[in-house]
């Protein structure tokens, strides 16, 4: 075997967290975290009844777990069976109740500077002016309300509103189109739809609104387009448009939190799956709120009012989640968990890289961060900026950093521990911690992550599962693989109260896409390894799913919104190195006329997919294609594209229907030279 390179053996080591931490950390040893872990998965009902004790219900629930039937379809099971809640009662009022008030919730900056901190009662307050205002506009239990804004304070106002009043909120990321709000809106037929004027961007007002004319016109649920005017700037009037910030002033700051059953939905997201449309993903009440408050509890260690009993908090810790609201870790990390364990959590509108390449840390250093949370595209994105961006702010506060979205790699792994925690390295490194919290938008909340305090790390890996976690790796037929360092299906054989319940109006699509491929266990649609000291390192998609930016594509959504092109037949795209992104995407595109192929044509697809899917969505590389590989069966070959696009070794192509189109790809992705980005 050849000697390992320098690199190789620093990569290698364990690293550990400041032995300080352990001392104040809920659970304060390894042995601790595995005598806990085989408790939670042995008794769990036994455990997750201990973890419920976090949250105040209305009316005690009378079965931890109601345990499926056996039938496939029934993984999850009920959790907290009867039991009555409200999600923004146990946010905000029982902090307030228990003389809390005061005390700061969520501190909101905006790009221009704008600080806003709201205190446990003035965020209620705000919430209750929505809520009333909300149910002005008609909306009831259980209807949905569909919220497209960027991070301003509104969103997240508005969300609490929506689960006080028991309407389901369907959030949609600021970064896709109207046409996705419309499909979005359509497949829950949302009452009312949330929307800014216009979006502040790097300095900039961005449209928002007036991208909506012409669509929002043909979603026959909605009632109400409550705009939130942020800039004032000019926009198209829709006659169902009301000014919701007006309306909100004429509201009383008192509004009863409606209490929902355990099981019934708190919010529905939608994500990218293999094919056809995105999945609304459905979270119940309980369930994700035990979910989320316990797994933050045990992995940060952050100091919260749930730990205080009636007595004054001393200096209280500040964490920090940079995700935006839109997507999964925005629900879990910024607003529900944080605030119903009586943390102060930090909200930015902005982007990491503007008004200067320095600003997470600025504002880490403006409200003394301690816990820092971001993901590994953005660290790659200031890694390239310069160490003098970091140094410069002091970070002396900060306690624990952590990533999620995607693997982190080695350098940028490497560089957030000794740029940004400024851990010390040598024989056994000891450090700020990195938190690698794997989980999904399915899942509620972390599934594997490394209890910051003590868990000793592995770059790259997201260490051990969390508590009543119950992973298995499984191989093409189903049998359990227990061998170190070999790649598998990563699956769950144990239900858990956060994990989603169903997709919105399409149980069997559930049920399918997860349930079905292994019976008896959550497919996750990753591969994953086990290293010989049970560490686990995710692997990647076993699916079609891209992550861009740490943001979750589906090959079939792209693949769509590029043959809606007039002069495209057919496209199939697949993830493409990255050096910022992770991965951008290739697309291969099939033209009516192959001869029409230009750089004109490329720019202008281009343009149109992001006309119609959204900036977030964007094919970077282009190679117009005679034809793509596809199986006998007619499924689009991508491994074999991939390797074309790496220009890679294709491996074998007997299984092909269409071999001969092969040659001719590595041809053209020959013309097209060194592509790095
Ligand atoms: O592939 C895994 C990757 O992100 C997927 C889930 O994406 P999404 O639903 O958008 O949720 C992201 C934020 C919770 C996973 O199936 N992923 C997420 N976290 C990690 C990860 N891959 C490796 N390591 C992680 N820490």
């Amino acid at each position: 075997m050849s000697e390992l390179t320098a690199t190789e053996k620093e990569k290698a080591k364990k690293y550990y967290p400041l032995p300080k931490l352990a001392e104040k950390a809920r659970i304060k040893s390894m042995d601790a975290y595995f005598k806990k872990w085989k408790y939670s998965v042995e008794h769990m009902e036994e455990f997750w009844a201990d973890e419920a004790k976090k949250l105040d219900f209305f009316t005690p629930y009378e079965k931890v777990w109601q345990p499926p039937t056996g039938r496939n379809d029934e993984f999850v099971g009920k959790w907290f069976v009867g039991g009555k809640l409200n999600a923004t009662y146990n946010c905000l009022d029982r902090w307030v109740e228990k003389g809390y008030g005061d005390e700061v919730a969520l501190i909101w900056m905006g790009e221009d500077d704008t600080v806003k901190k709201f205190t446990y009662k003035s965020l209620m307050e705000e919430v209750n002016k929505a809520a009333n205002a909300l149910k002005s506009l008609g909306v009831k239990k259980g209807d949905r309300v569909c919220l497209w804004l960027p991070m301003v304070d509104s969103l997240a106002i508005i969300m609490l509103a929506c689960a006080r009043i028991g309407a389901i909120h369907s959030i949609v990321f600021g970064g896709f189109s109207a046409e996705s709000v419309k499909d979005r809106i359509d497949d829950s037929a949302c009452k009312i739809l949330v929307v800014a004027d216009e979006v502040r961007r790097a300095g900039k007002p961005r449209p928002m609104k007036n991208s909506l004319k012409g669509v929002i016109e043909t979603c026959d649920s909605i009632e109400y387009v409550a705009i939130i005017k942020l800039t004032g700037g000019e926009v198209y009037q829709y006659e169902k448009d009301v000014d919701f910030l007006a309306l909100m002033e004429q509201q009383s700051t008192e509004c009863k939190s409606e209490p929902m059953d355990a099981e019934d939905p708190l919010f529905i997201l939608y994500t990218s799956g293999t094919t056809g449309k995105p999945k609304g993903v459905v979270h119940t009440t309980a369930g994700y709120l035990v979910y989320g408050i316990s797994s933050n509890y045990y992995v940060w260690d952050y100091s919260c009012l749930l730990d205080l009993k009636g007595d004054t908090p001393a200096t209280r810790d500040v964490w920090y989640c940079t995700a935006d609201i839109g997507w999964i870790t925005g629900h879990t990390e910024i607003i529900y968990s944080p605030l119903a364990l009586g943390a102060i959590s930090v909200m930015y509108e902005g982007i990491p890289t503007w008004p200067h390449g320095g600003r997470f840390w600025e504002i880490c250093e403006k409200f003394g961060v301690t816990h820092f949370y971001t993901a590994p595209t953005a660290i790659r994105a200031l890694k390239k900026l310069g160490d003098e961006n970091v140094t410069k702010w002091d970070l002396s506060k900060l306690k624990m950093l952590g990533t999620v979205g995607e693997v982190c790699n080695w350098p940028e792994w490497k560089w957030y521990w000794d740029v940004v925690g400024k851990g010390t390295s040598g024989d056994k490194p000891v450090g700020r911690p990195i938190v690698d919290s794997y989980w999904q938008t399915e899942t509620g909340s972390y599934m594997m992550v490394n209890l910051g305090a003590i868990t000793p790390m592995k770059p790259g890996s997201c260490t051990f599962p969390f508590f009543g976690i119950h992973p298995i790796l499984l191989d093409e037929d189903g049998n359990k693989v227990t061998k170190p360092n070999t790649q598998a299906y990563f699956t769950y054989d144990l239900s858990w109260p956060g994990l989603m319940r169903t997709v919105w109006n399409d149980h069997p699509r559930f049920v399918n896409t997860y349930l079905t491929r292994f019976p008896g266990y959550y497919v996750t649609g990753d591969y994953a390894l086990i290293d010989d000291e049970g560490y686990y390192f995710i692997l990647g998609r076993s699916d079609d799913v891209i992550k861009v930016s740490g943001h979750r594509l589906g090959s079939a959504e792209v693949e769509a919104a590029i043959n809606s092109h007039p002069k495209v037949v057919e496209s199939a795209v697949i993830p493409y190195p990255h050096s910022v992104k992770g991965s951008t995407i290739f697309a291969y595109i099939t033209l009516m006329n192959d001869d029409e192929a230009s750089e004109e044509l490329k720019k202008d697809i281009q343009n149109h997919v992001r006309s119609v899917a959204g900036p977030a969505v964007y094919p970077e590389v282009i190679m117009f294609a005679g034809a793509v590989p596809k199986t006998r069966s007619g499924k689009i070959m991508r491994r074999i594209l991939k390797a074309v696009a790496e220009q890679k070794d294709i491996g074998n192509t007997m299984t092909l229907a269409n071999p001969e189109v092969v040659e001719e790809l590595i041809a053209r992705r020959k013309m097209m030279g060194e592509i790095k980005f």
